[in-house]
């Protein structure tokens, strides 16, 4: 590791040595031949974004997974042992069944078993979860999204010497993606003593133009964006979305001489302060000497009692209090809102009570606009970012959603299901029908009637219609599905509130009057066996979405019913052209 002093030449602008745990290209080969024949460990996503921010000296002086010593010091310090200021803990844990030794050497391989890095095992060392949660994010509070997945890891960390034979690779946004050594070497060429780091994990709205905007004018420097594409928040808007409305705006409205766009593969952990002070030393091994700290920075939303985890203004505290140490000037912003009447942003301790002022916060954002595919106004989001949202988040009647009938032999499912698909292809609408029986001569074929195998009939059905619902289609689906817990599975691959469970709601005497294919009369006659309502159970859903009654409703009043439901939904949009 680096000693203390070598850390000032780390300091902006441009000099300094950084971390590089890559070998060298004639040694790959051999050294992939020889870890080949290691014992290996399959990385998370998380730990692979670590790794590779490791290897290419983003966290240096950091230069491997923690120590026990650098774990403590940093969850009780914010430094690492040799004094650096480091305040996130960088832990490689185990799963609690895997065997190391100390002085092995293992493979590390990201999630498809592919090979990156050799480490040789220095320590084994056990950590609490209620220590790291408490310490490093202020809380045991499992609506914390990384108090809740630190819950689930091995309760052993290692560490030791990284080789690292290769990067992970990315074939998305190539240009994009640049080292902290590359990533300098392009700053310098513009030729600005100052560099302005602006962090982000959401898709750039009008105000966040003007934040940076802002800060380049008042340090006359080079704006580095540095949007996050490693790990963001659960239900963040998806990098690739992101990515290209930084590239709209970045051609579209910066002076192509004060801005560079590059992506950073980091996981963030959403640790508020800790995790601002983070982002500004990570920053700096890229070259920037300020970082853009606005209202609530890297916040992970609110407790279980709806208490924010941080306050909003935190951030700027802490990452101020070791800018002179670290080489990372803040630029604070207050959170700025938008004037109406004079058409511009102003921070908000400058508005007094008689201003109008417009704000749309984030989770209206994300909950009013795009989950219902509203285009996002003028004023808030510029044209061509609105319209790459607009492709991602369509309106309600082109997303997708998955119709799923359950229900007993002869219930009336399949009837149903064809005439409502029928129906929906009238409003506009592109229908998939995936019906048990026929499906059965399709991807279920040779699976029988068990309960293992109705389970995976019903999961594979589950999977297309899910598939399906994400591609913006409609999934109608018509299975006996006699399984609560299987069809609690089915949900839970759909997309959130685009699943609804069609309960056809009819008597077992009904449906064995019925008999269209005398499969009553042969389980009555044990000629067939496991039959769902003679001698296999029927689990009737407790909260189906709607529930329809065949007795008393013909097959298309129902369908008819289901298709009012899904337009009073938004799904369907009613037909224009009828009188
Ligand atoms: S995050 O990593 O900090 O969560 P986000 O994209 O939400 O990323 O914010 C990026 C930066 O912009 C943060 O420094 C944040 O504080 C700042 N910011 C975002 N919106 C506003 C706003 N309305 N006013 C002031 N600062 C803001
Ligand atoms: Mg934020």
């Amino acid at each position: 590791m680096l000693a203390v002093k070598e850390i000032t030449r780390l300091i902006p602008p441009y000099g300094g040595s950084l971390v590089d745990l890559r070998v060298a290209e004639d040694e790959v080969v051999e050294l992939t031949h020889y870890a080949n024949q290691l014992p290996s460990i399959r990385l998370t996503s998380r730990a692979v974004c670590d790794l590779e921010l490791l290897a290419v000296g983003a966290f240096s002086p950091l230069d491997r997974f923690m120590s026990a010593a650098d774990h403590q010091s940093v969850l009780d310090n914010m430094r690492l042992t040799n004094g650096c200021v480091f305040p996130i803990p960088i832990p490689l844990p185990i799963d609690d069944d895997v065997t190391v030794t100390i002085g092995q050497d293992i493979a590390l391989r990201d999630p498809q078993n592919d090979l990156l890095a050799i480490m040789t095992v220095e320590e084994i060392y056990e950590w609490d979860r209620d220590e790291v949660a408490l310490k490093a994010f202020g809380s045991r509070d499992a609506r914390h999204p990384l108090v809740a997945e630190m819950y689930r890891w091995g309760r052993r960390n290692i560490s030791g010497p990284l080789r690292v034979l290769k990067l992970p690779v990315h074939y998305d946004f190539k240009n994009l993606r640049l080292t902290p050594a590359e990533t300098r070497a392009r700053l310098a060429q513009y030729g600005h003593q100052n560099v302005i780091a602006f962090q982000t994990r959401n898709p750039m709205h009008r105000v966040h133009e003007e934040l940076t905007k802002r800060a380049i004018q008042e340090k006359d420097g080079v704006l580095l964006l540095h949007p996050v594409v490693g790990m963001t928040r659960p239900g963040d808007v998806d990098y690739f979305t992101r990515v290209r409305t930084y590239m709209a705006l970045a051609k579209n409205y910066y002076d192509k001489d004060r801005v560079l766009l590059s992506l950073l593969p980091l996981a963030m952990r959403m640790a508020g302060p800790r995790e601002a002070l983070w982002h500004a030393i990570i920053r700096r091994n890229y070259g920037a000497n300020h970082l853009i700290v606005g209202r609530d920075h890297a916040g992970p939303g609110k407790d279980s009692e709806g208490k924010p985890f941080y306050g909003p203004y935190d951030a700027q505290e802490l990452v101020a209090s070791f800018s002179k140490e670290i080489g990372v000037k803040v630029v604070p912003f207050r959170m700025l809102v938008y004037l109406p009447d004079e058409g511009r942003y102003e921070e908000i301790s400058k508005i007094t009570p008689e201003m109008n002022t417009a704000v749309i916060s984030g989770t209206q954002v994300r909950e009013e606009y795009l989950h219902n595919g509203k285009s996002l106004p003028a004023w808030f989001t510029r044209r061509p970012v609105a319209e790459i949202l607009s492709e991602t988040y369509p309106p309600r009647h082109k997303q997708g959603v998955c119709i799923w009938f359950t229900g007993l032999h002869n219930a009336g499912k399949s009837t149903t299901a064809a005439i409502l698909t029928t129906l929906l292809q009238e409003h506009g609408r592109q229908v998939t029908l995936l019906d048990g029986d026929v499906v059965r001569t399709h991807f279920s074929e040779g699976l029988g009637y068990s309960k293992a195998d109705r389970d995976d009939h019903v999961r594979r059905m589950g999977f297309v219609a899910a598939e399906i619902v994400r591609h913006g289609g409609l999934a109608v689906c018509a299975a006996v599905s006699p399984y609560r817990a299987t069809r609690n599975d089915v949900r839970n691959m759909v997309d959130d509130g685009h699943y609804l469970e069609v309960f056809v709601d009819t008597p077992l005497e009904v449906c064995e009057a019925r008999d269209t294919k005398g499969l009553y009369a042969k389980a009555r006659k044990g000629e067939i066996t496991g039959f769902t309502g003679i001698d296999d159970p029927y689990e009737p859903p407790r909260h189906p979405e709607i529930r329809i009654n065949t007795v008393s409703y013909s097959a298309e009043e129902n369908a008819r019913y289901i298709l009012r439901c899904l337009t009073e939904q938004g799904f369907i949009r009613p037909n224009h052209f009828e009188n």
